[in-house]
This record gives structure tokens, C-alpha cells and sequence, in this order.
């Protein structure tokens, strides 16, 4: 195996400490590039080795790098709604300043760049499932439309500099992920779900119950978003768990997990809150040889002995 040195933007957070992981343990140089907004070092520091190393710079910023780098990931942004309702200028200027640095650095640097994009360009989508080719359904004006808009305005960036610059790009189009280190007061509906079971509060399911997601287990991910980086693939990739659940039989895998007696209530859906979620993975399947391997209830077991209950009740 050819060793590459790696910078990944976001390698504190969630995501992007497990891409430090999976890339270290392929023997590759990891350079963190995080300013710890919505990430931490203690999803970093058990990485002692000398091929990693965090640099603390904000990528809104130029960040200048003295050494080779071969890939570029870009996964700086915050990314669950609590965070980018809180953030939404801040989610806007990651996505367009950051990128645009991030996408700089690959140009100079000649490296291979991957935007860590989302499922949310396809808004609250009306073609189900949705391919890559469907444009999407989103409200830019809405309270989600600063992270939808500035992964969408990421995703245009990142074919410009393809086209106009030569720049060797991916884009991964990331469908609803969890895993060990997610925070569990993010607001996402896994953490949320297993911090009440655990605790043995009331499971808040918003709405009637009935809209849908597809949860995709971290390790498959960090596969697919290798395996799209390596591939010279140029157009975008859904990377994400095709099976689909609502959300009250996402609560009751939970309680199972947990084996918790919790009650499950309902309370109003947030505003312009998609319906339903599910990826189109024929092309991944195709381009990438991809598919995923761990199943909702594996998944959940995985999380809840890696994490450990202390660290999901928070
Ligand atoms: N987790 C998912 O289900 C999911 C789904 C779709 C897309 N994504 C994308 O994947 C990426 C990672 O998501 P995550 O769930 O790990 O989120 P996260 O919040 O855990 O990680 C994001 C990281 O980016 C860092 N960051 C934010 N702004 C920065 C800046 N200006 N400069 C440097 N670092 C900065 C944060 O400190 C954090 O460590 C995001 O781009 C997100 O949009 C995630």
C-alpha cells in the first residue's frame, strides 16, 4: 500500500475522528486541521502515534500547511441542527469560506479533495429514494437553509474548481450516520433516543412518529469515504444505509437495545422537518463496490459498548 499523507478538515468531530482512525490505521500521515467549535480533543487523544498530529486553525481562515499533502477531507462544519441553529453564520462561512480554503490547499498542494457534502441538499425531497441525479427540495430561507444551502453552494464550489482548475474532487453525499462519540445532547435522533432510554426518561418522538430516516453505522461510512477518495470518482456519491425505519420503530430498536421500559411521547415536529430519507446506492454500489454491513440493531449494540453508558447519558 502506497503510504499518503492525509489532512482532514473536522477530524476532531465525530466523523472526522474516526477518518483519523481508519487513515492511521492504514499507516498514513494524519493532519487534523479542527479550531474544536463543535469537536473535541477527546475524540483525538487516544491517537498517540507520530504520523498524527492536530493543528488548531480555523479553515474560514487560510490555513498554510509546510508539508506534502496527498488527500484533502473536508469535513469542517458543524452539522447537527442544534448546532447550526446556534451557528447559522458561522455553519455559512464553513461552507463557503472553508471550502474554498480547504479546496485552495488541494489546488496548491495537488492533492486529491473529498467534501464531506449531505443528504440535506436533497431538502425534504420529493423523488423517494433520491439518486444523486434528483436537484433536490430545500427552503433557503427556512431555519435549516443555512446548512442546507451552504453544503449545496460547497457542492458548486467543488465542481467549479474541478472544471475551471483542474483540481482532482469527490463528493460524498452523507445520509444520517451514528456511532460511538456522537455527543448526546447533539439533538440527532440516535444519541437524543439513547440518552433517554438509558437514562429511563420519556423517548421524545416529534411528529406522529411516522417520517422516515436510513441510519448508516460510522464504520461503513469511513469505508465508503475512503473508498470514494481513492476511487478518482468526480461527481457525487450517496453514501449512506438504504434501510429504512420511522422514527417510532427507530425508538422502539432503541428501547430494545437499552432493554429500557422508557415511554415513548410525541411532541410537534420541528419546522420544515424532511418526511422521509432514504439513499439511492446503486452508484456507490457500482463506482465504489460499496454497500453497507452493519444493520440498525448491530449498529445500536456497537455504539452503546464502545461508548459506554456514562459517556451516552452525559
Ligand atoms: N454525522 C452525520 O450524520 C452527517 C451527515 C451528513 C453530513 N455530515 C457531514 O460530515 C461532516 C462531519 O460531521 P460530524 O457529524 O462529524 O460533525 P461534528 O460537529 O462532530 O464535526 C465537525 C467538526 O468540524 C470542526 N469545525 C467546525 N468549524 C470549523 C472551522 N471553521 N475550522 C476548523 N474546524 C471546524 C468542529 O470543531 C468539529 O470537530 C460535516 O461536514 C457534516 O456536514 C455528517
Amino acid at each position: 500500500m502506497v503510504v499518503s499523507t492525509c489532512l482532514v478538515t473536522g477530524g476532531a468531530g465525530f466523523l472526522g475522528s474516526h477518518l483519523c482512525d481508519a487513515l492511521v490505521a492504514r499507516g498514513h500521515r494524519v493532519l487534523c486541521v479542527d479550531n474544536l467549535d463543535t469537536g473535541s480533543l477527546v475524540n483525538i487523544e487516544h491517537i498517540r502515534v507520530p504520523e498524527f498530529s492536530h493543528i488548531n486553525c480555523d479553515i474560514t481562515e487560510p490555513c498554510f500547511i509546510d508539508e506534502p499533502v496527498d488527500f484533502v477531507y473536508h469535513l469542517a462544519s458543524p452539522a447537527s441542527p442544534i448546532d447550526y441553529l446556534r451557528l447559522p453564520l458561522h455553519t455559512l462561512k464553513v461552507g463557503s469560506y472553508g471550502t474554498h480554503h480547504a479546496l485552495g490547499l488541494a489546488k496548491f498542494k495537488r492533492a486529491r479533495f473529498l467534501l464531506a457534502s449531505t443528504s440535506e441538499v436533497y431538502g425534504d425531497p420529493q423523488v423517494h429514494p433520491q439518486k444523486e441525479s434528483y436537484w433536490g427540495h430545500v427552503n433557503p430561507i427556512g431555519p435549516r437553509g443555512v446548512y442546507d444551502e451552504a453544503k449545496r453552494y460547497g457542492e458548486a464550489m467543488t465542481m467549479a474548481y474541478h472544471s475551471q482548475q483542474g483540481v482532482d474532487t469527490a463528493i460524498a453525499r452523507i445520509f444520517n450516520t451514528y456511532g460511538p462519540r456522537m455527543r448526546p445532547h447533539d439533538g440527532r435522533a440516535i444519541p437524543t433516543f439513547l440518552r433517554q432510554a438509558l437514562a429511563s426518561r420519556p423517548i421524545t418522538v416529534y411528529g406522529d412518529g411516522s417520517q422516515t430516516r436510513s441510519f448508516c453505522y460510522v464504520a461503513d461510512l469511513i469505508r465508503g469515504l475512503i473508498g470514494l477518495a481513492e476511487s478518482g470518482y468526480h461527481e457525487p456519491v450517496n453514501i449512506g444505509n438504504p434501510d429504512e425505519f420511522t422514527l417510532l420503530e427507530l425508538a422502539e430498536a432503541v428501547k430494545e437495545a437499552t432493554g429500557s421500559d422508557s415511554e415513548i411521547i410525541f411532541e410537534a415536529l420541528p419546522v420544515d422537518d424532511p418526511k422521509q430519507r432514504q439513499p439511492d446506492i446503486g452508484l456507490a454500489r457500482e463506482v465504489l463496490d460499496w454497500s453497507p454491513e452493519v444493520s440498525l440493531r448491530e449498529g445500536l449494540h456497537r455504539t452503546i459498548e464502545e461508548a459506554g453508558v456514562e459517556a451516552l447519558v452525559g
